[in-house]
């Protein structure tokens, strides 16, 4: 039997800058749930990306949710103007140097859906107490920073763990998988919990149309949970 379709979130940091229109257009026909944006501040991160301004123009070109992926050290003092500009989701890193705690209580408190992002080599112990106060939980396949990075397979055990944990909350929280997702990894990541894919190089970086190269990882998808334990 068939899955229902998984949510698909094309990171924009691996779309061409000079025509985000188009990119977006063409991921909403591809059928793409929410969009991925990455603010790198070239210090938690090394490379740079945008801020809240270009947030706020994409805002203004799309209905879709908006994932918010903070790779910056001060998430506490920026999440508001990310908020502001139209953010649905903000994710910031647990690895970052803040209060977790009041960073999460001040994106919800703003409205948002609070989100925490860990890097590949963190352990599942250092943020397991923040579940129960979060929407999502996207955890990295990749070292944050650069698109088109391979998928690092040693991370699937924390995933399922955080599955785990989650289902038994007793309440959705998004558990997103985000770093080198292709045809080739995105059942691997679907296997192990996730239900949000964020993918960039593999929707903007082929030879194939943004929409086409979506209805690949859909089927993909298929294919991969076509015969998994429901
Ligand atoms: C990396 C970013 C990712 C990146 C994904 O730091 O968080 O969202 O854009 O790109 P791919 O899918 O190419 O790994
Ligand atoms: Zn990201």
């Amino acid at each position: 039997m068939a899955r229902a379709a998984p949510l698909l979130a094309p990171s924009l940091l691996s779309a061409d800058f000079a025509d985000l229109a188009g990119a977006i257009r063409a991921v909403e026909e591809g059928g793409a749930g929410a969009l991925h944006l990455d603010v790198m501040d070239g210090h938690f991160v090394p490379n740079i990306t945008f801020g809240p301004d270009l947030v706020r123009a994409v805002r203004a070109r799309t209905r879709l949710p908006l994932d918010i992926h903070l790779m910056i050290t001060d998430p506490l003092r920026y999440a508001e103007d990310f908020i502001r500009a139209g953010g649905d989701t903000i994710a910031f890193h647990v690895e970052s140097p803040v209060d977790v705690h009041a960073t999460i209580e001040r994106i919800r408190s703003l409205g948002a859906r609070p989100g925490l992002a860990v890097r590949p080599d963190t352990p599942f112990e250092t943020f397991e107490a923040y579940l129960p106060s979060l929407d999502e939980v996207m955890v990295m396949t990749v070292q944050p920073g650069f698109s088109g990075q391979r998928f690092l397979p040693e991370v699937l055990p924390k995933m399922r763990r955080v599955h785990q944990a989650l289902e038994e909350l007793g309440r959705p929280v998004t558990l997103g998988v985000d770093g080198g997702v292709s045809r080739e990894t995105i059942g691997l990541a679907a296997r192990a919990g996730a239900g949000l894919f964020v993918c960039g190089s593999s929707v903007f970086g082929t030879d194939r149309t943004p929409q086409q190269a979506l209805r690949v990882l859909q089927a993909a998808y298929q294919g991969a949970m076509v015969d998994a334990v429901p």
